[in-house]
């Protein structure tokens, strides 16, 4: 059995959230996507939290948002698989996943033996997935390298260090992480991202209508704690201006509604509002 320590508190705890997700996907006979590896992961962070009462009470208050959550970001992950092996097929050879959390699409996907695959995350997350991992020993489809690094501060030395080629396109992905991280430095990502990029590169972003003030957003920022309320966080976020700003920054933009994109899902997901969707952003 793995002794590791898992995220308890901290925004790196919601990447536990969302692997209980695909472990419930995963284990549903209509799934969309298989995750063997997210039900590793769920198990050692179970154990972890459960060894106190307090780590115990916190596991179930996860479990009850991962719940409240499940539909819409069940379908997101799906979506995401589509859009990455959409990339790879249009002759992708690098991705770098931003935030990656508990992603396992390296080992999980149909990826090129000679595909560059980079996550970045926080020192914290790594310290428990790494550990998960090697007990698990699953084998990478692809060039699997992780960055622990915090997107606030310089993280493309480590990326370059690490292999990464500018000079060649990259599929980036933003899964869940630009909306904790703040309207400036959530730009200063994208600005950053944007340097790093060769014609051809891709990058997505939702364009979403979130109510923060519902309650299951306020019991994320309860248990989570802290940094979720970063105080370079402003109104005015990267979500809601992405679209201009990649336009003005050298990207060409297209947009596909949600509901557009979850038709063939067969899910209860549809919101009937055609100005919500996923703005996919290739660069000039
Ligand atoms: C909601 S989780 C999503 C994880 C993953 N993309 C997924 O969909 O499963 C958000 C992730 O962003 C990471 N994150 C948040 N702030 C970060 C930062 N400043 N630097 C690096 N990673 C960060 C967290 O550690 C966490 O893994």
């Amino acid at each position: 059995m793995t002794e590791t320590t898992a995220p308890m508190a901290g925004v790196a705890m919601t990447a536990i959230g969302v692997a209980v997700i695909r472990a419930r996907e995963s284990a549903r006979p209509d799934r969309l996507y298989d995750d063997p590896l997210a039900s590793r992961f769920v198990e050692a962070a179970r154990r972890f939290y459960t060894a106190t009462p307090d780590g115990a009470l916190r596991w179930e208050r996860l479990e009850a948002l991962a719940d409240k959550f499940f539909e819409g970001r069940t379908v997101g992950v799906r979506l995401v698989d589509d859009r990455m092996n959409e990339a790879v097929e249009a002759g992708c050879r690098q991705i770098v996943v931003l935030g990656a959390g508990l992603d396992t699409r390296a080992f999980r996907l149909a990826l090129p033996a000679n595909l560059r695959f980079f996550e970045i995350d926080l020192p914290e997350l790594f310290a428990f997935k790494e550990p998960v991992l090697a007990a698990a020993n699953p084998t990478p489809r692809c060039i699997r390298a992780v960055i622990p690094a915090d997107l606030r501060e310089n993280w493309s030395e480590q990326l370059r260090a690490r292999g990464f080629r500018e000079q060649e396109p990259t599929y980036w992905v933003e899964e869940g992480v630009l909306g904790y991280l703040g309207g400036e430095t959530a730009l200063r990502v994208a600005a950053t991202l944007t340097e790093l990029s060769a014609p051809g590169s891709r990058f997505g972003a939702g364009r979403f209508r979130v109510d923060r003030s519902q309650e299951h957003y306020a019991e994320l920022g309860r248990l989570v704690g802290g940094e979720h309320d970063h105080p370079d966080r402003v109104p005015g976020s990267f979500e809601q201006d992405a679209e201009q700003w990649l336009a003005a920054h050298g990207w060409r933009t297209s947009f596909r509604s949600w509901d557009e994109l979850v038709a063939p899902l067969d899910r209860p997901v549809t919101n009937g509002d055609p100005d919500i969707g996923l703005i996919e952003a290739v660069r000039e």
